[in-house]
């Protein structure tokens, strides 16, 4: 099964896709924002991979592809589920558009959008949440313009550049997301 939005749409991700996976985290402008300070290999990557596939189908990490015309695809980031609580029906969710080139262009809001209609129609959640990185504005934006509702700061729960920086939680509710985008009637 494949998730369209507008401009993207998401998949399960192939190992073909790793290397680029490799480059984009390997880049300090992607994953200071990810978290991830460590170096990164093909070989991290094919065991991560291994990783996700044991995972139970909703947890595992998605490709986001762009539209690149003529039915033509570019792979140009990753998101997806992780934190799946069933009893509770809550989810966090993470996004990474690796392809700066993409950044700016509406590509992250709508491979978001796309999520969590994935979240809320298909998996059937009902609080889809998530973190971000008190410098990453850019996100943050994106966040509350989707209707993400800020929830709190974990204060100085990351080491990076020498010092430490809090954490924001955001989350959104499936009646939220409905009053907004309208649950799909097909
Ligand atoms: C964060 C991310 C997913 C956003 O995706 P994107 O495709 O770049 O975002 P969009 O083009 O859909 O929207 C960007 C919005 O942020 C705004 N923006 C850009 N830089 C900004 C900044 N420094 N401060 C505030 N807003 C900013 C843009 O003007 C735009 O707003 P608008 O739609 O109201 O005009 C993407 O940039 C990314 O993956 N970055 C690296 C990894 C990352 O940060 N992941 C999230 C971890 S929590």
């Amino acid at each position: 099964m494949r998730y369209f939005g507008k401009k993207v749409r998401l998949r399960a991700i192939e190992r073909a896709d790793l290397p680029r996976y490799v480059e984009w985290f390997s880049d300090p402008a992607v994953s200071e924002n990810l978290s991830i300070q460590l170096p990164m290999s093909l070989v991290h990557e094919e065991r991560w991979f291994e990783e996700n596939l044991k995972l139970p189908v909703e947890q595992q990490a998605l490709a986001i592809d762009a539209k690149a015309g003529r039915g033509k695809w570019e792979h140009i980031g990753g998101a997806g589920f992780h934190a799946v609580d069933k009893r509770n029906r809550l989810a966090e969710c993470g996004i990474s558009i690796g392809n700066k080139k993409y950044w700016n262009r509406g590509y992250g809001t709508d491979a978001l959008l796309t999520l969590l209609r994935y979240g809320f129609e298909t998996l059937n959640l009902n609080s889809i949440q998530l973190r971000v990185l008190e410098f990453n504005q850019r996100a943050m934006h994106v966040y509350e313009k989707i209707g993400f509702v800020a929830e709190g700061v974990q204060r100085e729960v990351h080491f990076y550049k020498g010092r430490y920086w809090n954490m924001h939680f955001y989350s959104i509710l499936r009646r939220e997301w409905e009053a907004r985008y309208g649950a799909t009637k097909e």
